[in-house]
């Protein structure tokens, strides 16, 4: 669990179909091992958004590149810039890697974001139930 602020990062994301919000971690919050995780986000408005979280120096594009926190959320639209976000992280999905074109690498996040959905339709989080999902477990309820 990590609490932070959105910062701008390079922008590339929107570009890429995967708007992150890069957090900058405050206090005594670490990081976890660098790689992809499945995960959840807290806005400032209490509601919990399933992300899916990239921690490290994104390869792809850096030789030396600073260590990030960013969370792509999932079936969310709009502006996190200056935001106080929590992020959980939950399961590991993979490393990073350095990719050689865009496209390898959006193919990857696609995979991720599939991944992400499995694990996080699977576990409980520390953070609240995110909105999607209460939801969805509201109208199995329904149905009996
Ligand atoms: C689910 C996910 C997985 C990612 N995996 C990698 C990776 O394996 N290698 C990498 O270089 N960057 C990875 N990234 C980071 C992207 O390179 C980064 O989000 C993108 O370049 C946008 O950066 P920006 O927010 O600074 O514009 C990943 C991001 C997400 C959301």
């Amino acid at each position: 669990m990590l609490e932070g602020v959105v910062v701008r990062g390079d922008g590339r994301g929107r570009a890429l179909g995967f708007p992150t919000a890069n957090v900058s971690p405050e206090g005594a919050w670490e990081l976890p091992e660098d790689g992809v995780y499945a995960g959840w986000a807290e806005l400032a408005d209490g509601t919990v958004h399933v992300a899916a979280v990239s921690v490290g120096r994104r390869p792809t594009y850096y030789e030396h590149g600073d260590r990030l926190l960013e969370a792509y959320l999932l079936d969310f639209d709009g502006d996190l810039y200056e935001q106080r976000l929590r992020v959980e992280v939950g399961g590991r999905v993979r490393g990073q890697l350095k990719f050689s074109s865009a496209k390898e690498l959006v193919a990857q996040m696609e995979a991720d974001v599939a991944a992400v959905r499995e694990i996080a339709g699977t576990s409980s989080p520390r953070l609240g139930a995110p909105a999607q999902l209460s939801e969805r477990r509201g109208s199995q309820a329904a149905q009996g």
